[in-house]
């Protein structure tokens, strides 16, 4: 099992560079099962969640090409409507080819995703959506089947809370409903947006992405398109993270900077200089003290939930008392406990971590739970005295492209070992 060591204390300097979104990715692959046409993809990051999409798109039936450039996808027939749960129980994200595989087939046969390490994470609205449009749905032996033998019809959707995956598989479901679809209280990620962005290539006709309004009027057919899906702005956000910690100077460039703007600003009031280096790059330095800053995750344009972890990690340093509250998953400080054996002084009182600082971290063995919050640990062996050792670091493959190479190249002390 792989594992990471890092001898802590080397500011990161020099340029990094920020590949293709992994949620972007995972709910633009699916969207190739509407159309039997070809659909060619690019900057599809290699990192293991999406890897898992790809097996599951073949599963159905679909082909995939990737001689070393682009990703050529053709769903010429689907062969079988279904997501086993082998394929969803490592990735619960699979639960994206529900709408795709109702639209295209009229049916599907999804294994539920089951719960992961920061919440039971449900995925109710995305039946509830489904059956608006008009689709059956059974639920039995873990799996939701899901049937509409004459087609979806259009519907006003109302989430009951802004669900990112939810708001993707409806939108793709409603694509080649009957009629007009409306999805409100809708996720406006940027992912989203970005999904929206090739369904409309694709022939599809949605307005409001991004909003939380989305309007789809239903088209008889889907073609195929090209497409370069955006940058990953939770990489983006976890580099710039390492650069303030390690006091580093550091070009986080291929990025948008729009995107990670909640956190710059939370950045910024904690003493960090964080500087637009051209229209796709930002440039992080740490001269003065870190102060403390608190803050809430939210829904985007909130701060993100998935930079929570790595955003601690940067508290761990500074000055005074920071106040994290997580607002989107029921449990999700499976790093905090970690970080204390570390030398952090983190509390943890429900939906709330207390953060007093600053604390130098000594390095340790820790063990990563769950994807973000093996970022946060090797964010803070990046900045600890001594050897850091991370075990579990599958989960950090998940969604970072050959993370340890790209820290290595602005000179951090982390290498993976057997
Ligand atoms: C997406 O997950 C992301 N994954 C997550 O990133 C991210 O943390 C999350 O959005 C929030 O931003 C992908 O895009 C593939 P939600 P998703 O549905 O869509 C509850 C990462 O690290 N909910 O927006 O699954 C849910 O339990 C991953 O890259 C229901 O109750 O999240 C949660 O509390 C982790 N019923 C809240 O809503 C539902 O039917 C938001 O979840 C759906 C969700």
């Amino acid at each position: 099992m792989d594992k990471f060591a890092i001898h802590g204390g080397v500011p990161l300097r020099g340029e990094i560079a920020v590949s293709g979104a992994k949620n972007s990715a995972l709910p633009v692959l699916a969207a190739c099962l509407l159309t039997e046409d070809p659909v060619i993809l690019h900057r599809i990051p290699r990192v293991r969640d999406v890897r898992t999409m790809e097996r599951l798109i073949e599963y159905t039936g679909a082909s995939l090409e990737r001689d070393g450039g682009p990703l050529k996808i053709v769903a010429k027939d689907i062969t079988s409507a279904e997501a086993p749960y082998d394929l969803v129980k490592t990735m619960r994200a699979s639960s994206l080819v529900l709408g795709p595989l109702v639209a295209r087939c009229g049916r599907a046969r999804v294994s539920l995703p089951g719960g992961c390490a920061i919440g039971a994470r449900p995925i109710n609205l995305h039946v509830t959506g489904l059956e608006h449009l008009g689709a059956r749905i059974r639920q039995e032996h873990g799996y939701i089947e899901a049937e509409a033998p004459q087609g979806l019809r259009g519907a006003m959707v109302s989430f009951d809370r802004i669900t990112v995956t939810g708001t993707e598989d409806l939108m793709m479901a409603a694509v080649m409903a009957r009629g007009d679809t409306v999805l409100e209280n809708a996720a406006r990620e940027p992912e989203v947006t970005d999904l929206a962005g090739l369904l409309n290539k694709m022939g599809a006709r949605i307005e409001g992405a991004g909003t939380s309004v989305i309007r789809i009027h239903g088209v008889d057919h889907l073609h195929g398109a090209e497409h370069t899906i955006i940058a990953d702005r939770i990489e983006a956000g976890t580099f710039l993270i390492a650069g303030a910690l390690t006091r580093g100077d550091l070009v986080v460039r291929d990025c948008v900077p729009e995107h990670v703007h909640a956190l710059t600003v939370k950045m910024r009031e904690a003493g960090v200089t964080v500087e637009e280096a051209g229209p796709t790059a930002l440039r992080v330095t740490c001269e003065g003290a870190l102060r403390s800053v608190d803050m809430i995750t939210e829904e985007y344009p909130g701060f993100a939930t998935d930079l929570q972890a790595q955003f601690m990690a940067l508290m761990t340093q500074a000055e005074g008392i920071s106040l994290i509250t997580e607002k989107i998953f029921e449990n999700r400080y499976m790093h905090a406990p970690e970080m204390v054996r570390m030398g952090a002084n983190i509390r943890i009182d429900g939906r709330q971590a207390i953060v007093a600082g600053p604390r130098e971290l000594t390095g340790a063995a820790v063990i990563a739970s769950d994807l973000r919050a093996s970022a946060s640990l090797v964010l803070a062996g990046l900045v600890a005295r001594g050897e850091t050792v991370i075990d579990r670091v599958y989960h950090i493959d998940r969604g970072y492209e050959r993370i340890e190479d790209k820290l290595s190249r602005v000179g951090a002390k982390i290498q993976r070992v057997g």
